[in-house]
């Protein structure tokens, strides 16, 4: 079953509880919070205070995709305020450092994401694939929502997907940016399990009719 998580970067962010409250009764399975410093990425979003405030208002499962330098310094206090599960940036540090973000989240009884830019070859998750509960190919550089799929990353994706598979492992297997009814079927083929969709979900009025197409279901 493929899951959709859509992306709040694209919600009305001055309703955000009423529109998570949208989105769970349209059929998403996760939120996705996308995270930006302004370092990482060009562009800064939310961070620690909005996930905690969104905990207490929804049961959903948040995905918190950190777009952020260093994040070995913030994935505890994203766990403490109520991630489900956190995504790190494999750029983002060193790979010891990668590693101690990695057990951390693990600590607090969180799951792991390993996320890869486009520029970042496949390869770059081998180190840690085995024990991750989940890898994110960005399709569009981070930074912003709304921005063209880039299809040049369906071999990436199709590559972990192998791996995965090989090694037997229960991976989650996400994509993130410009996923809409239109590129899911593409991404689906090449072994991705979770979709990120932001303006394709949160841009339209009928948000179920929206998540059903991504899944490549009529409703
Ligand atoms: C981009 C973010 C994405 C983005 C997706 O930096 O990580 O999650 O919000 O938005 P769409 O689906 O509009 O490309
Ligand atoms: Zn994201």
């Amino acid at each position: 079953m493929i899951k959709v998580a859509p992306s709040i970067l694209a919600a009305d962010l001055a309703h955000l509880a009423q529109e998570v409250a949208d989105i769970r009764a349209a059929g998403a399975d996760y939120v996705h919070f996308d995270v930006m410093d302004g370092a990482f990425v060009p562009n800064i979003s939310f961070g620690i205070p909005v996930l905690a405030s969104l905990r207490k208002t929804t049961d959903m499962f948040l995905d918190a995709h950190l777009m952020v330098d260093r994040p070995v310094r913030y994935v505890e206090a994203f766990c403490k305020a109520g991630a489900d599960l956190v995504n790190v940036h494999v750029e983002a540090d060193t790979p010891e450092r990668i590693t101690e973000a990695l057990e951390k989240i693990r600590a607090f009884g969180k799951k792991t994401g390993l996320t890869l830019k486009p520029g970042t070859p496949a390869e770059a998750v081998l180190p840690w694939l085995d024990q991750a509960d989940q890898v994110l190919v960005m399709t569009v550089e981070p930074g912003f929502g709304g921005q063209r799929f880039m299809a040049d990353m369906l071999p990436k994706i199709r590559t972990i997907r192998g791996w995965i598979e090989e090694r037997g492992l229960a991976c989650e297997l996400e994509v993130d940016g410009g996923v809409d009814a239109e590129t899911a079927p593409a991404c689906i083929e090449a072994g991705a399990t979770v979709l990120v969709a932001g303006s394709a979900v949160f841009k339209r009025t009928d948000r179920a009719a929206a998540i059903c197409a991504i899944r490549g279901e009529t409703k």
